[in-house]
């Protein structure tokens, strides 16, 4: 690798973050829940449309300084989408090729973005094959495996630098309460989870970080002692973006204080509820985030307790126009939004 190269490559991501705003911290009306704030970082707001966007920065400053790629590399990544879409878009900004290893139910509409950028995809059955296939055709010459499930948790830097924590937190600063007494995500990699986490105990917040899980996934089981980190479920999470079959090296649980699993079911109505209700249209897993706000909302109530709630908005409804923002669809494929939709409904009207 020439060092001219290697600098300019770095220089130009650089330059990337310089014009980028950061993204909005929205503060949620929401009626009924008078003495709990909730706010909405909207990380669909990223110029390739998703929270991936800040890990897939992060993953190519941690393989170029790490000396891992060059100017002939062409870059392989295992992916349910974002991430690829995302990498594919600075691929394109380096001048390097790029690989996507994808379930085959992946949207169209990321395959559509990914194929934009210049990047290619490689479908395979479901999630649980992409990392295998990713590292079998990382072995050609100058192929690197990017492996966002391992160095997702690694390549961020937790203590600052403009991490998503820092930007929550600091956004959060002149709201009436502003240490959240809970972050809630959804966990893929698990890498955000664990700068959020890691950000918290540096500086001694008493804020709880808590993860919610869709259906077939392994994180749930994994914390609560029920599967280990050699389980491997059949199946992957078709709540796109988080949900694991495995269990992923980026995916810390000791930093984690509580976990709730969300049934697709009820991931999809509070989707279609935030769309509906409160004209925030975003993918699947901000609806499980925002599935797991209500559950802590309701407990936070019966204890009397007042507080902030923070959620992350994952990415925009745009990528799910022909699946689960279509009713045809999503009768064909037997999801039924109630009685969820209808409880969401009443405890927030
Ligand atoms: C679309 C999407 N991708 C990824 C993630 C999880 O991120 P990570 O891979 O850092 O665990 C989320 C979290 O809610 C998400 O909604």
């Amino acid at each position: 690798m020439t060092q001219a190269w290697l600098k300019n490559a770095i220089k130009k991501i650089n330059a990337d973050f310089n014009r980028s705003a950061d993204t909005h911290l929205i503060k949620a009306n929401i009626l009924g829940i008078d003495e709990i704030d909730i706010y909405f970082k909207d990380e669909a707001a990223h110029p390739t449309g998703s929270l991936k966007h800040r890990l897939a920065r992060s993953l190519f400053l941690y393989a170029l300084c790490n000396g891992w790629i060059n100017e002939k590399s062409t870059i392989i990544e295992a992916s349910s989408g974002s991430t690829a879409v995302s990498e594919a878009y600075f691929a394109r900004m380096l001048g390097l090729k790029f690989i996507a290893v994808m379930p085959k139910n992946t949207s169209k509409e990321k395959i559509a973005k990914i194929e934009f950028y210049g990047g290619k995809c490689h479908l395979v059955e479901n999630a649980t094959h992409v990392s295998n296939e990713a590292e079998k055709l990382s072995k050609n010459r100058n192929c690197h495996f990017m492996d966002q499930f391992t160095y997702a948790e690694r390549a961020t830097d937790w203590r600052g630098n403009n991490n998503i924590a820092e930007s929550i937190f600091q956004q959060m600063g002149q709201e009436r309460f502003p240490i959240p007494s809970w972050v809630v995500i959804g966990a893929g990699t698990g890498g955000t989870s664990a700068t959020i986490g890691r950000y918290i105990r540096y500086q001694g917040y008493e804020t709880k970080v808590c993860v919610v899980d869709p259906d077939n996934s392994v994180f749930y089981d994994y914390y609560n002692g029920k599967a280990s980190d050699e389980t491997i479920l059949k199946q992957g999470s078709c709540i796109e973006g988080i949900g694991r079959p495995r269990v992923e090296k980026s995916f810390i649980k000791n930093i984690i204080d509580h976990m709730i699993h969300v049934p697709d079911s009820a991931s999809l109505a509070a989707m279609h509820f935030l769309a509906n209700e409160l004209s925030y249209a975003r993918g699947p897993s901000t609806g499980t985030n925002f599935y797991g706000v209500y559950e802590i909302v309701q407990k936070m109530k019966m204890k009397g307790e007042k507080g902030s709630i923070v959620m992350l908005f994952c990415d925009s409804s745009s990528r799910y126009l022909k699946t689960y923002y279509d009713k045809e669809w999503m009768k064909e494929n037997n999801f039924e939004l109630e009685p969820y939709y209808s409880d969401l409904k009443k405890f927030f009207s």
